[in-house]
């Protein structure tokens, strides 16, 4: 298992740090509705447990996006836009990771042209060392290894987004060669992470 991928987080401690995030939340919004926005797809575990942990009258909505061309441009489409209007709304834009920050920085600006009341950040990884564009995440899970991870709603070709906890892979030649060379090991491994 340690030579093809490292537990980074297991599942009790992306528990106890969504429970913090969510009492945070509770405090700072208490009052009012925030709407919680997820960002399809890898955000949308973090976002369904995150929502669990905040305990006020909620909102929910969902955006999906796809980079344009090859590489982190910070130009992306949306696939699917909000369902409602978040005039005047207090919103928490919620994602599984921020690397280069660019994709991030760009939805920040398409909302903010919306006029929302209130626009904040909460995000599960912050890959800080990674950024281009400088970001305020205000809900930050962890400062996370400039490594590739998967698990928790993060995939390689799709596959990982469902371990309950999450990993860094340590050989990924052999993971590009076979995109589910740790399906095996990450089962056997799970009751040990849970
Ligand atoms: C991830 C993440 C962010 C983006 C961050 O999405 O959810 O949207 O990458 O990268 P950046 O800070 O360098 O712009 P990904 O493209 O992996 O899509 P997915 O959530 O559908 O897996």
């Amino acid at each position: 298992m340690e030579e093809l991928a490292s537990i980074l987080y297991t599942a009790e401690q992306i528990r106890e740090r969504v429970r913090d995030l969510g009492g945070a939340i509770t405090r700072d919004y208490a009052g009012r509705e925030p709407v919680l926005i997820s960002v399809l797809k890898g955000g949308a575990m973090f976002h369904a447990d995150l929502l669990r942990a905040v305990d006020l009258e909620t909102k929910v909505d969902f955006m999906s996006i796809s980079s344009y061309g090859a590489g982190s441009s910070g130009v992306v489409r949306i696939v699917k836009d909000l369902d409602d209007d978040i005039l005047n709304q207090d919103v928490i834009l919620v994602e599984d990771i921020v690397d280069t920050g660019l994709t991030l920085s760009y939805l920040l600006g398409t909302l903010r042209e919306r006029e929302p009341a209130s626009l904040e950040v909460c995000a599960l990884l912050d890959k800080s060392a990674r950024r281009i564009t400088p970001l305020d995440i205000r809900y930050r899970g962890f400062d996370c290894p400039d490594r590739f991870v998967l698990g928790y709603g993060l995939d390689h070709d799709e596959y990982y987004r469902n371990l309950p906890f999450i990993v860094t892979v340590e050989d990924m030649a052999g993971l590009e060669r076979d995109p589910l060379a740790l399906a095996a090991l990450l089962e056997s491994a799970g009751e040990r992470y849970r």
